[in-house]
């Protein structure tokens, strides 16, 4: 549990580092109308596979912290678990779905659309306010 534990604490920067540097570098793309190219292109890959990897060690972890608890019933009437197990997971399952369909629009174009953007940025919007921080850096 340890492992999967630190696994998906330690990822969580990777995660955010790629969706920020995905986010300016297609909003400088968008803005000056150049070309995608191999370099954009790359980026998006490698954040994709960063937020994928994400959601598949959280799912994990999900499963064995579930499977240990006593008291699940209990998950509506606490505010802890409830975003433990309920709105962290949910907006983080959103987010990868954003920042993968921004990542095919990406493929699919020739100059990157401002949609790209948006849809990165709602993707970031729902990383960023789901995330545990104060138990995660405090
Ligand atoms: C894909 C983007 C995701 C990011 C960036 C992310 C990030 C984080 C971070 C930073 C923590 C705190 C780690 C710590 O306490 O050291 C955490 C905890 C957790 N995550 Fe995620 N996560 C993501 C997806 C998921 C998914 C999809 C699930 C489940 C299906 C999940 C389940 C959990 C659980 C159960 C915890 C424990 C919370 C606690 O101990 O209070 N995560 N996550």
């Amino acid at each position: 549990m340890d492992f999967i534990k630190q696994l998906h604490s330690g990822w969580a920067y990777l995660t955010i580092l790629m969706g920020v540097i995905f986010v300016v570098l297609t909003l400088v793309y968008a803005i000056s109308k150049k070309d995608t190219d191999n370099v954009i292109k790359k980026i998006g890959l490698i954040t994709t596979i960063a937020f994928h990897v994400q959601l598949l060690v959280g799912l994990v972890y999900y499963i064995m912290r579930f499977t240990a608890m006593e008291g699940a019933g209990n998950i509506m009437k606490s505010d802890i678990l409830r975003f433990t197990f309920l709105e962290h997971p949910m907006m983080m399952i959103a987010a990868v779905a954003f920042m993968t369909i921004a990542n095919a629009k990406l493929k699919r174009s020739n100059i990157v659309p401002m949609t790209v953007v948006i849809f990165a940025l709602v993707s970031m919007a729902c990383l960023l306010s789901r995330i545990p921080w104060t138990i995660w850096l405090g």
